[in-house]
């Protein structure tokens, strides 16, 4: 991914501690920029860092003068930091926000379509304030993000996997997903943010294969050493082990097991096109 014109500084990355920040923040770094890192947490890579809420009515004054502006924290945090990052200079905007605005929009649990409730109206809010305001934006959907041994959806499989050394599925997870890479997501990142395609435009980033829920199952069992030992069950019995389990697995849902039989499945061919969108194979290694 070639940047086509420079990244204007000075650089701010909200939510620095997310899985992306630290790989956006080491490759601003090696590109020789200072990026400003916000977040409650202190980030892991040094970076100037700023412990500021978002929600905080009286950011403007926390921050200092910006141009280009990363959101890696939840988009819903965006609308209200909007004015305060505009009225220090901010220019250019690249937001993530979540292909779960799609995927969760008609899940049976209601917590779910509330957060693709929130996701949808946060990107609308965004791309109004932006559009009024004169800064150039895109916004990037992930779908499922992994990072090895940081995230808790395929690092959650491989926790599972070292503790009971088998993985149970429901029915016979053939549902398709493409996970994507957080290292791969901070590079789109930065290439989206200096392509003038990319601008005023919103991508949704799949990773570089689709595959099945149990086939990407087998490859974390691979990327842990391991022969694959997956146990398909009846969905009824899956949702109910969830359910006794739910406790000790925080963020599970009934809709969980529903969905392993489910293609979530999206296209980057404009990504591919507008900022050389390249993402990995799945092949994660812990
Ligand atoms: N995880 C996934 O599979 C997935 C899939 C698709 C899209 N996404 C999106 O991709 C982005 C990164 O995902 P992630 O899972 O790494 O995010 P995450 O774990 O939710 O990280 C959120 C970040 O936002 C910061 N943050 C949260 N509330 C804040 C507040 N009130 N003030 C300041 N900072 C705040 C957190 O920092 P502190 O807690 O240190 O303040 C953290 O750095 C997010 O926009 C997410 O919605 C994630």
């Amino acid at each position: 991914m070639q940047p086509e014109n420079p990244l204007k500084s000075p650089v701010l990355v909200l939510g620095a501690t997310s899985l992306i920040g630290g790989h956006l923040l080491e490759r601003l770094r090696a590109a020789g920029v200072d990026p400003v890192a916000i977040s409650r947490r202190p980030p892991a890579i040094d970076a100037g860092w700023l412990d500021a809420d978002l929600s905080d009515p009286n950011l403007a004054e926390a921050l200092a003068p910006v141009a280009t502006v990363f959101s890696l924290s939840p988009i819903w945090l965006l609308p209200a930091a909007l004015p305060a990052l505009k009225a220090n200079g901010m220019t250019r905007l690249v937001a993530f926000s979540s292909t779960s605005r799609f995927t969760k929009r008609d899940s049976a649990v209601a917590e779910e379509r509330a957060v693709a409730a929130r996701l949808a109206e946060a990107e609308a809010d965004v791309e109004g304030f932006c559009l009024d305001q004169g800064v150039a934006w895109t916004l990037l959907r992930p779908t499922l993000i992994y990072d090895e041994g940081r995230d808790g959806n395929v690092s959650r499989l491989a926790g599972l996997i070292r503790r009971f050394g088998m993985l149970p599925l429901s029915g016979d997870g053939q549902g398709l997903r493409q996970p994507v890479h957080a290292q791969d997501l901070a590079l789109g990142a930065l290439a989206a943010a200096t392509a003038p395609a990319a601008e005023n435009r919103a991508y949704d980033l799949v990773g570089g294969e689709t595959l099945t829920y149990r086939a990407m199952a087998t490859r974390v069992f691979e990327g842990l050493g391991r022969r694959p030992v997956v146990v398909c069950l009846p969905p009824a019995l899956f949702a109910l082990m969830l359910k006794v389990a739910a406790p000790w697995l925080p963020g599970a849902t009934a809709a969980m097991g529903a969905r392993m039989e489910q293609d979530l499945t999206f296209d980057s061919g404009d990504a591919r096109r507008d900022f050389g969108w390249s993402p990995r194979d799945f092949h994660p290694r812990f």
